[in-house]
């Protein structure tokens, strides 16, 4: 039999559930509003849909505090709600990825509250990390490490009696104390869950934060100053592969599964072992997305990219945003166009020239659509939303700003509610009859960025994606497969995506990131450009084009 690998190619629609659409107008997202609108994905042209965590959470981190990994947020709607979705979207040739968080659990999850009430060495405590603290009081934390969020890792508990009691450690936000990965009950629930959902029709799980489960057992303190990385004692230990080689175990058990790491790594040699032959399928590349507009810099990244995925064979990941990390748009506008999660604080501080971000970022779109492997497109990304940077301090959520005290503005402004009709908030986010505003305030300038606007625009973002995700989809040369360089000029971008069959056409993308136009190299016809050709037919700065050869 044929093996499924759809994977390998997939376009993959990252869908922020909370700020999609909201069916039941309380001004929160929820599975009601997906299912009223995945004609518009099936119509942009993607293959698989990823949600962010859909489970019931107090939302202390938007969702990745999970309280139970087996049902759905009711805010979101019902596991009744997920099972006639993933229908509907299957019908519609949409597979749906699911995000599972293993790193840590809510403090609400039943697991914790047990813990908490069994007191110090019980086996409840032993799912989590529960220590001492030092000093003769016990009242300083068991060690030095510091929250990936700010502040110190580890909360202190009362015991059931009454004292001040054991301390646990949490590498995000206090409510999300992180589970004990030497526990068997933890990797067996684990394992479990993954059966749960593939069983339910899921077709592959995005796993969070996954180089970071498990810890070495001494707690050893770290020097002072030292930032998160992979030869901190919580990153990227050996032992985090015999994890995946289980799960990988289950996934193949069902056909066409498929699992996916978000691994922050900036070491290819530690991120292609997780790709290693009976481990994940695929990682997020994170150093793409991180990645200046800047033509050497992004052909040494898509270089070592490949180079790291070519051992085990695995499909390289393209993704130019997400939930965590500035819009393009605005990043693009700025004079510095990386990304940095250590630096996003001081991002906010400088000017953005939101014409010349969203020139870059369709030019960006078509670059990375036509490198090879899967692409992700963060919801919105495909409207060309800016990173709303102006959002009332007392309406922001997320734990980071709080936090830092404010100094980190954190990610809210990539999670607006998006614009679909209308000329005025909520701009068909909610229905007519709602009786709340959406969670976080859209910009009144949406009102042109909208679904409905950008769909009666021939020159629209929208248009664009569409577009090229149709011709992705038809080429046998896109997706999956080999790319190859050409010469080119400083500061241009070149490559040929030849499928290998007799008769079957192949695509040159050609991306110009310098100051001035240039000429384009031999071809057929211009399948798709990011912006107009100059009028004696070259390729203009910030512009990308397909063309047929
Ligand atoms: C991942 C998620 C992020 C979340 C964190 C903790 O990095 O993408 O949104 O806050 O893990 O779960």
């Amino acid at each position: 039999m044929h093996e499924d690998l759809w994977w390998r190619s997939a376009a993959i629609y990252q869908l922020y559930v909370r700020s999609f659409a909201d069916g039941n107008g309380d001004g929160t997202g929820d599975l009601a509003g997906v299912r009223s609108h995945l004609s518009y994905l099936a119509e942009l042209g993607v293959d698989a849909i990823w949600f962010n965590p859909w489970y019931p959470s107090p939302l202390a981190d938007a969702g990745y505090d999970i309280s139970d990994p087996r049902g759905i947020e009711p805010a979101f709607g019902t596991l009744a709600d997920a099972d006639a979705l993933i229908g509907e979207a299957h019908a519609l040739g949409i597979r749906i990825i699911i995000d599972v968080v293993p790193n840590h659990a809510s403090d609400q999850h039943p697991w914790f509250i047990a813990a908490q009430a069994a007191g110090p060495e019980s086996a409840e405590r032993d799912r989590f990390w529960f220590r001492r603290g030092r000093g003769p009081s016990g009242d300083e934390p068991p060690n030095n490490w510091q929250s990936i969020f700010g502040g110190p890792a580890w909360t202190r508990v009362t015991e059931p009696d009454g004292s001040p009691g054991e301390w646990y450690l949490h590498l995000f936000a206090p409510q999300q104390p992180d589970y004990n990965w030497s526990n068997a009950d933890v990797r067996a629930e684990f394992e479990d869950v993954l059966r749960f959902w593939f069983g339910r029709g899921v077709d592959g799980i995005r796993i969070d934060s996954g180089a970071l489960l498990t810890k070495d057992a001494a707690l050893p303190d770290v020097a002072a100053d030292y930032p998160p990385g992979p030869s901190h004692p919580f990153t990227d230990r050996d032992d985090v592969h015999d994890v995946y080689r289980s799960w990988r175990a289950v996934a193949d058990s069902y056909p066409a599964r498929v699992l996916i790491g978000e691994i922050w790594l900036p070491d290819a040699a530690r991120l292609a072992r997780y790709v290693a032959p009976g481990e994940l399928h695929t990682v997020f590349n994170f150093p793409y997305l991180s990645c200046p507009w800047d033509a050497a810099a992004l052909r040494q990244v898509i270089d070592e990219t490949l180079a790291l995925n070519a051992p085990a064979g695995a499909p390289a990941i393209w993704v130019l945003s997400n939930h965590d990390v500035d819009r393009i748009v605005s990043r693009y506008g700025r004079a510095d166009t990386a990304f940095n999660l250590a630096r996003r604080r001081y991002f906010h501080n400088f000017p953005v020239d939101l014409a010349l971000g969203t020139k870059r970022a369709r030019a960006a779109a078509l670059l990375t659509m036509a490198l090879p492997g899967s692409v992700y497109i963060y919801q919105g990304e495909e409207l060309g939303l800016w990173e709303v940077q102006d959002i009332p301090d007392e309406l922001r959520q997320d734990p980071i700003w709080r936090r830092t005290g404010g100094a980190d503005p954190g990610r809210d402004g990539s999670r607006v509610p998006l614009p679909w009709s209308g000329t005025e908030p909520p701009f068909g986010f909610s229905p007519p009859s709602a009786v709340s505003e959406p969670w976080l305030p859209q910009p009144k300038e949406w009102r042109d960025l909208t679904v409905e606007a950008e769909a009666a625009s021939d020159d629209s973002m929208l248009r664009l994606y569409r577009e090229a995700l149709h011709i992705r989809r038809d080429s046998a040369a896109l997706g999956d497969g080999a790319m190859s360089w050409l010469p080119a000029a400083d500061g241009v971008l070149a490559f040929d995506r030849l499928s290998g069959a007799v008769g079957v056409g192949g695509v040159r993308c050609v991306a110009n990131l310098s100051t001035g136009p240039v000429e384009l190299p031999p071809h057929t016809t211009v399948l798709l450009a990011s912006g107009p050709l100059t009028s004696d037919g070259n390729l203009p700065p910030d512009t990308t084009v397909w063309l047929r050869v």
